[in-house]
């Protein structure tokens, strides 16, 4: 015990001294399975495809290996091939052994449930044969000209699409395929694997599946987060590749992460999304959750491959590795980006819709000491008049790091201390981690013991590691008895001291264990009594997302959206909440890189993403905080957070100027807050994220493909950030052939084309498209929730030939009726002159949302000054039309053609006629 503090204290000393050490964490040499599978030679595999079938609708077939002339074929275990296929063009293709000595852990509760019901039943394969009669491949329908196919010899899957003309993705085209089987161990064999004075048991031995992908009609590739690197991905290995290192997917505590590194941070989701110059997008899934590298392979990587190729296509080739599982993996079609995020999110679901109130601005520290100094605090945003929505308070609240308490002395009134927030539309988050303190007198630890729901140690006995609290113990979350006794933790009865304005954060859910293994739990701890830890490890913190959201959901009996941010996250993470880019540092290289990050997870359907706006560790200069406040407003998820060790920052700390520059760019994200809660249901349906790279909106135009430095907010708005100090000009690239609106000026720039703009501190460059209509809030109050009866502006940017359209939803913002139809979706289309408001609301649902918000102004840019009258249907009234300020109040800023208060009611149809 005592070695283990010591252990613990000089680890938490380095930590305080130092910044990220490399050699804490294992690179592909020192993790025995990478290094093996990157010695393998292009065409080593040697399997073949034999018995193929159509059996319960899906394509079966035995991978042997090819076994020269006279040796026995009955001595080699096959692996077992399946191939089934659903609609809209993904196909799903399964490896797995025969008989094996232990089941394989194949990773639950990550694809939905309705995903089953898009099977395609698959009736017939037919062969196909080139080469003469020695190329056989067995080919069944995918869908819309789409179709997969099975080569037999070598074995090889790939879809192909446009009349068999062209290949989308394939899996062993350069023969990388190989599936340890699980065995006996050999006599004097060792199993066992060491890193850093950690031993890991290894009982089953090696059982790692590596394989090559291939991306045709690819430029770049992207995805597979959670790296601190460029968005489109740079090749890991072959020509031109210096630092040789596989994107590493292995969920960590990762202390002080560089900007620019492929090794793995808090959460892994291994999807890849491809591009090219033809516009078209595919993807590739691998349901799997042990560590996994991936290495992205240059052109020219494999001098002289060993299977010819089509060489017309431009092609990206991939090689993936993982430590444990099965082969579970979904190609994805497209054509089109948002098609790739469709189809994946129509196997692991779509972003979840947030409240209103999580959309806004976040104020979080560690810590907020206590209630006098959160009053504090929320009085000052009220006398500085700066608008935010949530509180929050970091692990000093709890009694001694044992989270669902409070520290008597610091929160003596928690219910207090809500519900004055929540008088003014306010909302509190407390955190709440999975290590749970070993400590007798703790009731949570004390039932988790008696029911036996720790995870155990390789020994079977419950797992003991340190963090925050000292000695500590894990919840097994992948077991859903658990998870329904964890989620119950929330309700009021059982978290004394909560209230319905409280919601959650969870953090440290890699999980974090300071003494373990690279700062986590060792690989063979165990999981439902048998299933290693290395098997399941990346999804152990979706696992306890998922339990807490699940519970917020039960505590207001279904009624009440939860919000609940995770560190941790795995594929699927986006139905359970928002994540963040975890302890990003106060220097202008991770303002950047935020970008990146914040855009690959709305690739891989976590749309609901943010970075530490001000950067986790550190101080930042002024200017810094500023750029990040004004770049944060346009992050799905917008929250202030520092170390305990950093000084204060609340925005008023700055200077009068200072905070005025910081208010100016929160108020931005309340004005825009009816649009990006309109994004966020466009999410919500579809899967496409909130913030997107440009190419996703322009998917032709070359010039953005490697953009990280840009991105659209849904499909109208451009921001650029900007990165540098003291920066006079900003590099502005906008794509398309139409215009884009300065929308603080108005003024309007030529599209196809890079503009060197000044840049001052009042702002970053964004620009709304042509073509586009925007909704916005344009009066300030204390909270989102403040603003809901608030009247509408709409800005009309208008495209060459005089149109424009947009949308706008909105619902009650925070229970789940939305979901029986009670919402309000309305289409405006500004075309002759005239702007028509209709209903896009498919059919009425169960229920019904109203609101008597009005429309106070409508803005055109774009259009020519002279009209003075508009005329409104039905009604036959008018409205004034004269050269208003772009924002309410700025009279002295520049103006637009504005029709003044035309009165309508957004829920209503009408139309409003230039005169
Ligand atoms: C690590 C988290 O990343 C950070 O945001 C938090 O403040 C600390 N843990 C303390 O809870």
């Amino acid at each position: 015990m005592k070695i283990s503090i010591l252990i613990f204290l000089l680890f938490l000393a380095i930590q305080t001294v130092l910044s990220w050490k490399k050699e804490e964490f294992r690179n592909c040499n020192q993790t025995p399975f990478c290094k093996r599978a990157r010695s393998r030679k292009p065409g080593s595999c040697n399997l073949i495809a034999q018995d193929v079938t159509i059996s319960h609708g899906e394509l079966t077939a035995k991978l042997l290996p090819k076994i020269p002339q006279g040796q026995d074929q009955d001595q080699a275990k096959p692996l077992i091939l399946s191939i089934s296929v659903y609609q809209n063009g993904i196909m799903r293709l399964k490896i797995d052994e025969d008989a094996s000595p232990k089941k394989r852990f194949e990773v639950s509760d990550v694809i939905i449930s309705e995903f089953e019901s898009k099977k395609l039943w698959l009736q017939r394969v037919s062969d196909e044969r080139s080469d003469g009669d020695a190329d056989l491949s067995s080919v069944v329908f995918l869908s819309d000209g789409y179709e997969a196919v099975l080569r037999h010899d070598p074995f090889e899957v790939y879809v192909r699409g446009e009349q068999g003309n062209r290949r989308i993705v394939s899996l062993n085209s350069n023969g990388l395929f190989d599936f340890e089987q699980l065995r006996d161990k050999k006599e004097g064999e060792d199993w066992e694997e060491s890193f850093r004075g950690h031993t890991d048991t290894r009982p089953y031995g090696p059982q790692s599946v590596s394989f090559d992908v291939s991306f045709y009609g690819s430029d770049f590739v992207y995805g597979i987060p959670e790296h601190a690197t460029s968005f489109a991905l740079k090749p890991t290995r072959g020509p031109g590749v210096e630092e040789s290192e596989p994107y590493r997917l292995f969920n960590l505590d990762v202390f002080e992460y560089i900007h620019d590194s492929p090794f793995g941070l808090y959460g892994s989701i291994p999807f890849m999304v491809s591009h090219g110059k033809s516009g078209k997008s595919s993807g590739f899934f691998w349901l799997n959750a042990a560590e996994m590298q991936i290495d992205v392979l240059a052109s020219g990587w494999d001098a002289e491959p060993q299977i010819s190729m089509p060489t017309s296509q431009s092609r990206i080739d991939t090689f993936w590795m993982s430590e444990a599982g099965i082969v579970d993996v979904f190609f994805f079609v497209g054509p089109g980006p948002k098609d790739v995020i469709r189809q994946y999110t129509s196997v692991t679901g779509t972003p979840s819709m947030p409240q209103l109130f999580a959309t806004a601005y976040h104020q979080c520290r560690w810590n907020y000491r206590d209630e006098e100094d959160v009053e504090n605090v929320d009085l000052k945003f009220d006398e500085n008049d700066i608008p935010y929505d949530v509180l929050w308070l970091d692990i000093e609240h709890t009694d001694g790091k044992r989270y669902f308490t409070w520290d008597k002395l610091l929160f003596p009134h928690p219910e207090e201390m809500q519900r004055k927030l929540a008088a003014k539309g306010r909302h509190m988050v407390t955190i709440v981690d999975p290590h749970i303190k070993r400590d007798e007198s703790f009731s949570l630890h004390k039932e988790a013991t008696q029911k036996g729901y720790y995870v155990k140690d390789a020994s079977g006995k419950d797992f003991d590691g340190w963090c925050w609290p000292g000695s500590s113990s894990y919840p097994d979350m992948v077991n859903p008895e658990i998870r329904t006794w964890w989620g119950e933790k929330f309700f009021y009865e059982n978290y004394v001291g909560s209230t319905p304005s409280l919601y959650i954060w969870n953090d440290m859910n890699e999980p974090s264990v300071f003494n373990g293994p690279e700062v986590t739990m060792p690989r063979d701890a165990l999981h439902l009594g048998t299933v290693e830890s290395r098997e399941l490890h990346n999804a152990y913190g979706y696992y306890f997302h998922m339990a807490t959201a699940d519970g917020l959901v039960k505590r207001e009996d279904g009624k009440d959206r939860p919000f609940v941010l995770s560190r941790a996250f795995f594929a699927g993470s986006q139905r359970y909440g928002a994540v963040w880019t975890g302890d990003n540092t106060a220097d202008w290289d991770q303002l950047r890189v935020s970008v990146s990050m914040i855009l690959t997870l709305g690739l891989t359907a976590v749309t609901f993403s943010g970075a530490d706006v001000g950067g986790f560790f550190g101080n930042p200069e002024p200017e810094l905080l500023v750029r990040w406040y004004q770049l944060g407003a346009y992050y799905p998820f917008f929250r202030a957070h520092a170390h305990q060790d950093t000084k204060r920052r609340e925005p008023w700390l700055f200077g009068q100027r200072n905070m005025e520059l910081i208010r100016d760019a929160i108020r931005g994200r309340y004005m825009w807050l009816p649009y990006f809660y309109t994004l966020f249901r466009e999410a919500n349906v579809s899967g496409v994220p909130v913030v997107r790279p440009l190419w996703m909106e322009f998917p032709t135009d070359e010039a953005t493909f490697s953009n990280d430095e840009a991105f659209m907010v849904g499909n109208s708005l451009l921001v650029q950030g900007v990165y540098t100090e003291r920066a006079k000009y900003a590099s502005v690239y906008l794509p398309g052939k139409e215009s884009w609106y300065d929308i603080r000026t108005g003024t309007a720039y030529e599209g196809g084309t890079t503009h060197k703009l000044e840049v001052s501190e009042d702002s970053i460059p964004a620009f709304q498209r042509a073509g586009t209509i925007l909704p916005r809030k344009d009066r300030f109050r204390r909270s989102s929730t403040q603003m809901v009866h608030d009247p509408y502006t709409l800005v009309i940017a208008l495209n060459s030939s005089q149109t424009a359209e947009g949308e706008l939803y909105l619902d009650d913002g925070k229970s789940f009726d939305f979901k029986q139809g009670a919402y309000i979706q309305r289409h405006f289309v500004f075309s002759n002159g005239q702007l028509t408001s209709s209903n896009i609301v498919p059919t009425r649902g169960e229920s019904s949302f109203s609101t008597d918000c009005i429309i106070e102004r409508i803005i055109l840019l774009g259009h020519l000054p002279g009209p003075k009258i508009a005329l409104i249907e039905p009604g036959n009234q008018k409205a004034e039309i004269e050269m208003g300020p772009l924002r309410l109040g700025e009279h002295a800023g520049p103006a637009a053609v504005t029709i003044r208060k035309p009165g309508v009611r957004i829920a209503d149809d009408w139309t409003i006629k230039i005169l």
